[in-house]
């Protein structure tokens, strides 16, 4: 699941946790603070984009620049590191970074010692030429080279750029306890495989990430029996196609449905998340095994792309709308009560109207409860970008996506209202956007529920009965608490 969707953009400032962060109290460097500011300058302010994967990044990273002795700090103007974890999934995603990066440049004139770094996918994709480009950037970090970063952070100290690129097919962090960082202190995310290898002809992630490898178990298991010590509800297990984990050593096979019910034994009062799922590796034992555990959330997250044949032919997704579907019906069957989502890109190259009304028909059969539409953007490097022409008019794309945007709009609210008169168990996550009178929760069904706050605290589990709803949120009054 991507974070950034056309409307809403995911972004997030790191602060320091202080269970992980006890030992370097007391290092904050502020401007008003000479003789600091003349030692040591270990101040890193990160800003995350892109996809949860992104967000799980930053937490490894950070707990790796945290045993160095760095320091998190929640202000740019205070840090002497800025680190963008950045994306590369849609061209606009990369103007965002250029702009920003020139946002800095008048901070960066304040304090000459700042160092800016891009890690993440733009960095991967554009490696050392970003250097080049961009004037102000010191260093550049991919995602498989994150245990680099000190030594990277050490050397443009020392006046010279710097890059880190390599991609490994090994590389899964499995021995690094992600500080939770900027957290509610409630759910959190786990990394259990990265990279994808899929090459779906529009996609720059299997150029960015590398090659799909998946984490030990035994470690996924630990991180969340840890987590669930701490106190956390509710965890997310990530990965680019998180359904296709298989971990193989000496003989034994874990696949996904034997880790996801590992997770899920951790503790009833745990609930357990995953995204994103492919769906070739939709497997009914996966959701019989869903089925099996209360505390496994009822929600899939299951990117269609396109409801034409010939376009995911072209597109490479590997089944066709008719294996899709038939995945969704085995959904509907074991898991009558499950929530459904979906990616979608309009106007990939040669899309016709056809293939268009094909897309709306799948919403329509489907009916999702909701979705994270997409405007083609061509990539370099990937297939579409050597074989294929980006022939669809940008105003065709346009017209379209907000075709797709006004059917999902109604399909979200009617199946909103569906849930009108139900009442749902809801983990309490915080206070409600619009009112600090308000809470708001989710659902087993990833839905958004607000109710009043009454005495009530974040993490708890309630009874919600939803009263009223729009296309985006459920309201409801809780009936009572557990
Ligand atoms: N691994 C996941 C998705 C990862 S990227 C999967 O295969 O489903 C998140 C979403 O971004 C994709 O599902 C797709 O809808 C969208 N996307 C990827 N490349 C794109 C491109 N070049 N233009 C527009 N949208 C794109
Ligand atoms: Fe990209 Fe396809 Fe891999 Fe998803 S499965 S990350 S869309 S190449
Ligand atoms: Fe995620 Fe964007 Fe990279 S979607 S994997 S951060 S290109």
């Amino acid at each position: 699941m991507y974070l950034c969707n056309f409307k809403s953009k995911g972004n997030m400032r790191l602060k320091a946790d202080n269970h992980n962060n006890t030992n370097h109290k007391g290092k904050m460097n502020t401007p008003n603070n000479p003789r600091l500011d003349n030692q040591e300058k270990k101040n890193v302010y990160v800003e995350t984009y892109g996809c949860q994967m992104n967000f799980a990044d930053s937490e490894i990273f950070g707990s790796i620049l945290l045993k160095e002795g760095y320091t998190m700090v929640d202000q740019v103007e205070q840090s002497d590191y800025v680190l963008i974890n950045t994306c590369a999934i849609r061209d606009n995603a990369e103007q965002r970074i250029r702009k920003r990066l020139r946002e800095l440049r008048a901070l960066q004139r304040q304090r000459p010692w700042m160092h800016v770094g891009i890690l993440g996918c733009m960095a991967e994709r554009l490696k050392t030429q970003l250097l080049e480009e961009e004037e102000n950037v010191s260093f550049v970090v991919g995602p498989d080279a994150y245990r680099k970063l000190p030594s990277i952070m050490k050397q443009v100290k020392g006046g010279v750029k710097a890059a880190a690129t390599e991609l490994s097919d090994k590389e899964t962090y499995d021995d690094i306890d992600p500080v939770r960082l900027n957290g509610n202190g409630i759910s959190a995310y786990i990394s259990i495989m990265r990279g994808c290898q899929n090459y779906c002809a529009y996609c720059v992630v299997p150029y960015t990430r590398g090659l799909e490898r998946s984490r030990n178990p035994q470690t996924i298991v630990e991180e969340a029996r840890f987590l669930c010590n701490e106190g956390y509800k509710e965890i997310t297990l990530l990965g680019q196609n998180v359904n296709s984990y298989r971990w193989e050593h000496e003989g034994a096979v874990v696949g996904f449905p034997q880790l996801l019910a590992m997770v899920a034994e951790v503790s009833p009062r745990l609930r357990v998340r995953f995204a994103t799922s492919h769906p070739k590796d939709l497997s009914d034992e996966l959701l019989h095994t869903m089925a099996r555990y209360d505390n496994i959330c009822k929600s899939i997250h299951l990117p269609v792309q396109s409801g034409s044949e010939r376009m995911l032919k072209l597109m490479n997704r590997k089944y066709t709308p008719q294996w899709y579907l038939n995945r969704i019906e085995a959904i509907r069957t074991i898991l009558p009560d499950c929530s459904i989502s979906t990616d979608v890109i309009a106007g990939f190259c040669t899309e016709t109207e056809e293939d268009h009304q094909a897309t709306l028909e799948m919403f329509r059969t489907v009916r999702y409860d909701s979705a994270f539409m997409f405007k083609f953007s061509m990539r370099p490097d990937t297939f579409a970008a050597r074989h294929l022409e980006d022939d669809v008019p940008e105003e065709v794309k346009i017209r379209r996506l907000e075709e797709i945007i006004a059917l999902q709009n109604q399909l979200s609210l009617e199946n909103n209202q569906q849930c009108i008169g139900h009442t749902y168990e809801v983990l309490v996550e915080g206070a409600s956007r619009r009112s600090k009178e308000q809470l708001f929760g989710r659902t087993s069904q990833n839905k958004v529920v607000v109710f009043d706050r009454g005495s009530h605290q974040p993490g708890e589990y309630l009874k919600v009965m939803v009263k009223e709803c729009s296309s985006a949120t459920l309201k409801g009054v809780v009936v009572t608490e557990e």
